[in-house]
Parts: structure tokens; sequence; C-alpha cells
């Protein structure tokens, strides 16, 4: 049984280009925002036109190389990599409420160091490297003594294997979903239209069985026999899996702190192409939309009287309620949605509830003493409609209930919320901000809530997504959270109308997104 295909690809709109429009009382960066929209599609487009080989004349390269460098045109001490992974940094501005922050770069376990012919990536949270060098270049010799568990010539090509779903958008953002040769997982969990085209069309094999889908046994086998009919293949690890099996490498990015960086690892991706010209951008732009929703949603707490009061929770069968924790702002990518937007998650009170295997849970009764006057309720699984049914009783007594302000994760069908949300971090926290009332000025430019759905008024969304044949191995285009920053005395310019020019213009953009 396949997913209903979800697609939120841009496809090939001819977007207006946004002038730049000097504002007295906005500053720079609105500007820029809006452009960038619009200037996106082309540039991604462009991107990848980057200088096949090194020409024998010049003695620096402006881009790292999209392929071989050929013996003939080889030049030692050049810089093969011009291009390196830049994480972004975190912006302690940003932060509201701060606990303690130490602004660095945002990536806590990954770095990339260059040389000339070779970059060395290590991943801290397995203790491991893998030294990617420029194909056609050899390998350094004194580097081979086995301390690196991958060796590997870049850009690759022998083809990857995918064991999460999360592995796959990052993929698809920098262009190399033709990378992709098998999925070794359930394929039900799939909400990629393009994925399940090539799978469709047997451009991608599925290993998974059924029968036994958990079995250790069975799913090494189909890792091993992945790298039988791909020799030179790469696996991508999970953080339940064996960091020391041959070939693979361990995703570790939602194992980072903060939303930033955990979108960071495209840079690792990136790296295996020598797209980290593409990774980085890509990677700013979307950091520079979610400075701005957090930005507004200061603007906007600023003037309210009460922070609003968010219970965030998980419904598991036969152990009970689970609760957020959100000891520091960086605990968990919702705390920090919390204090992104300006809102206050409910976190467990002390002693209340049983522990199990180091989690605790709580009764419908205890739940109901904790959360029943909480503003919103954010229910972040795919069950609420089963779970309400049977504890109506109970949950029509809370406040947010009654006031239908109940959200789960079904805004973009079943799967779509595990695969793709942390390569959409801009948006899911946009769309959290909007739903606590600290989104964009709706009355200029709203926010349709893409990634939540209003469990009590909606229907799950059927959307379904397709993938047109000639975009099969297209990027994948994020729609993206327009947001566009209120100045810090928003009520007064708001009045005075001097929003407009900038509004008018991403308001045609935005019709013709969503036409
Ligand atoms: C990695 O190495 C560090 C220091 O060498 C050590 O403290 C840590 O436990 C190691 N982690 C793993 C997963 O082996
Ligand atoms: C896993 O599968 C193998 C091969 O089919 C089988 O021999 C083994 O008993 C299974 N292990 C478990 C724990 O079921
Ligand atoms: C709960 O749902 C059941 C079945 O749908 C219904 O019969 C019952 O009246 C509901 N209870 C309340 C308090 O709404």
């Amino acid at each position: 049984m396949k997913p209903k295909h979800v697609l939120h690809r841009i496809h090939r709109l001819d977007l207006p280009i946004c002038e730049p429009q000097p504002s007295p009382t906005t500053p720079h960066i609105d500007v820029m925002i809006v452009a960038q929209v619009a200037l996106k599609t082309l540039v991604v487009a462009s991107a990848w036109l980057v200088t096949p080989i090194a020409s024998q004349a010049s003695s620096s390269l402006t881009n790292n190389l999209n392929d071989c460098v050929s013996d003939n045109d080889f030049q030692a001490g050049i810089d093969y990599f011009p291009d390196k992974f830049t994480p972004v940094q975190y912006t302690p501005e940003f932060l509201i409420g701060g606990n303690e922050f130490v602004p660095d770069s945002t990536t806590d376990v990954l770095t990339i160091d260059y040389f000339n012919t070779y970059k060395i990536v290590t991943n801290k949270h397995v203790n491991q490297t893998y030294l990617l060098y420029q194909c056609g270049t050899e390998p350094p010799a004194d580097q081979l003594d086995g301390r690196h568990h991958i060796v590997l010539s870049v850009p690759h090509k022998g083809g990857i294997a995918i064991t999460g779903t999360t592995q796959i958008v990052p993929l698809e953002m920098i262009g190399k979903r033709s990378e992709i040769r098998a999925y070794i997982d359930n394929p039900l969990w799939l909400t990629s239209p393009c994925m399940n085209t090539l799978i469709d069309d047997g451009k991608i094999e599925v290993f998974y069985d059924e029968n036994d889908p958990y079995n250790s046994t069975i799913t090494k086998g189909f890792r091993q026999e992945f790298l039988r009919r791909n020799p030179d293949g790469l696996i991508f690890g999970t953080l339940f899996g064996d960091p020391t099996e041959e070939r693979v490498m361990t995703i570790s990015a939602s194992n980072e702190r903060t939303n930033v960086a955990t979108f960071d690892w495209i840079g690792l991706f990136a790296a295996l192409f020598n797209l980290e010209r593409v990774s980085n951008r890509i990677a700013a732009e979307t950091k520079s939309r979610y400075d701005c929703s957090a930005a507004n949603a200061r603007v906007l707490s600023a003037n309210r009287v009460d922070r609003p009061i968010v219970l965030w929770a998980f419904y598991f069968e036969g152990l009970g309620w689970s609760l957020a924790q959100c000891p520091t702002w960086d605990h968990t990518y919702y705390c920090e949605m919390g204090e992104h937007c300006g809102a206050d998650i409910i976190n467990r009170p002390e002693g209340v509830g049983t522990e199990q295997y180091g989690y605790w849970y709580l009764n419908d009764d205890e739940l109901y003493e904790v959360g029943k006057d909480a503003d919103i309720f954010i229910f972040a699984m795919n069950t609420w409609d089963s779970v309400y049914q049977r504890k109506n009783e109970t949950l029509d007594k809370f406040k947010s209930v009654q006031n239908k302000m109940v959200f789960d994760i079904l805004g973009q069908g079943e799967w779509a919320w595990s695969e793709q949300r942390a390569a959409e971090y801009d948006v899911v926290t946009l769309d959290f901000c909007e739903i606590v009332g600290n989104g964009n000025d709706v009355s200029q430019f709203p926010h349709k809530v893409k990634w939540f759905r209003n469990a009590i008024e909606d229907a799950p969304s059927q959307e379904i997504g397709e993938c047109a044949p000639e975009d099969v191995y297209e990027p994948y285009e994020p729609l993206e959270s327009f947001c566009t920053p209120l100045p810090a005395d928003y009520s007064s310019s708001f009045r005075s109308g001097s929003f407009t020019p900038i509004m008018s213009c991403a308001a045609v953009l935005m019709a013709m997104l969503f036409r």
C-alpha cells in the first residue's frame, strides 16, 4: 500500500522579481527576504552549473568541481574546494527567555575540515571521521592507516541507500535525488512523491520484510545486499544503527541541540557532491526566515498581557500521556519553538505521573489537572481521532478543546511530519507562532498553517502531490515561510502604511504560489 503523495515543490513559476523598496521604517532585511523568494528558483536552477574541470591555465578554482579531475588537469598545490561548509550561526539576540547559549557555529557534532584535495568529516556523536577526496586525485597516503571509517571520492557516484526518511529531503534539496539507489525501510512511511515515482519505475530498490520488519539479521542482510549490488555505494545510518558497519555513514542530525543545527547537516549531504555552495545558501536563507519569525513574535507579543500556555503532549497506548519536558529552551525542537514564538509550554510537574524505562506517563486525570487551562493543545502524533473517540468525556473538559484550539500533525498527511518537518523548520515554527497568535500580521500577510491540523475543526489533509515526469530529478523546494519582518514600532508604522510597497509585491508572490 502506498501513502498519499504530498507535493510542496514550486513548479517553475515565473516569479516576479521584487525590486528593493527603500522604506524609512522597515529594516533592510525586509526586502532581502522577499527578493530571495523570487530569486530562489533562478538561483537553484543555475547553481549546479559549476565549472566542470579545472582548466590547465588557471591556478585557482572559483567553484568546487562537479566531476573528477583528469590526470592532465591536476595541479598540485591548489585548493580544490573553494566552497566550504559554513554552519550558520545561531543568533542569540533572538532568544527571548534566554537560557545559557554559547554563540558558536550551530553544529555541535558535525565538522568538516578542508585540505587542498580532501576534506575530513567528523561526526562527534559516533566518534568517527570520513575522508572525502577529490575524484581524480590520489587520496592522501598518510591518512590511509584505517583511522577513517569511510574513504570516499567526491563527487560521490556510487549510489546511496536511505535507511530513514529524514535522510531524503536534504538530498532532494541539493538536487541529488538521482543518487538514491535503495530505500531500506518501511515504504508506507515514504512521502516524497518523486521517490515514490522512482520506486515505481524500478530506479530505486526497496528492501523491506513486512513479516519481520525489526529483525536486525534481516535488515543487516539488506544492507549487505545493497553493497554487493553497489560496491562503491554509501549507506546512510540512523542513530539506532551500528555506526561501525561497513560503508555506513551515520547521520546524527537529530542529535543536534537546535533546529538550526539539525538542518545544517544539509552541509554533509552537499559535501559528498562538492555542493557546499548550494547548501550554504539554502541553510542561510532558511535561517534568515527563521530569525524573521522570531523577531515578529517578539514584536507581536510585546503588547500582550499574557503569554499563551501550550499543552504539548503525546499519547502512547498502554502507557499514557507523555508531556513536554523543556528544562532548557534547546532541549527539544518544540521547546525551541515555544521560546521562539513567545509561548509557554507546560512542563510535567515534578512527581506527577508514573515512570517507565526512564520516561514519565500521566493518566487522564493527571493530564487534566496539569493541562485543563492551557490555551492550546498540541497533540504531536497522528492518532488524535482515535484517542479522542475514546476519551471525549475527559478531553471535552479541557479549555483548549472547548475553544477548538487542538492541533495535531496531520497538516500534510500521515507521515510527512517525520520525513520533512526538520527540513522546513522555518515553516513549522511560523505555523506554531501563528497558532499561538504571534505569527505574521494577519491583516496584511496571513500565513496559512501548513504542518498542523486543527484536530477538532478540520479533516486530516488529503493533499495529493504528484511528481511530474520531468521533475523526478529536480531539486525539492519547500514552500517557504514568507515571513516579512514587522518593524519594532509595528502598530504605528502599520497605520502610516509605510509597509505597502513590499507587501504588495509579496502578495503577488503569494497569490501565484497558492493559486
Ligand atoms: C567518543 O569519544 C569521547 C572522547 O574520546 C568519549 O568521551 C565518548 O564516550 C566517545 N563516544 C562514543 C559514542 O564512543
Ligand atoms: C531473524 O531472521 C532470521 C532469518 O530469517 C531468523 O533466523 C531469526 O530467527 C530471526 N530472529 C528473530 C529474533 O526472530
Ligand atoms: C463521547 O462520544 C460518544 C460516542 O461518540 C458519545 O455517545 C458521547 O455522548 C460523547 N460524550 C460526550 C460527553 O460528549
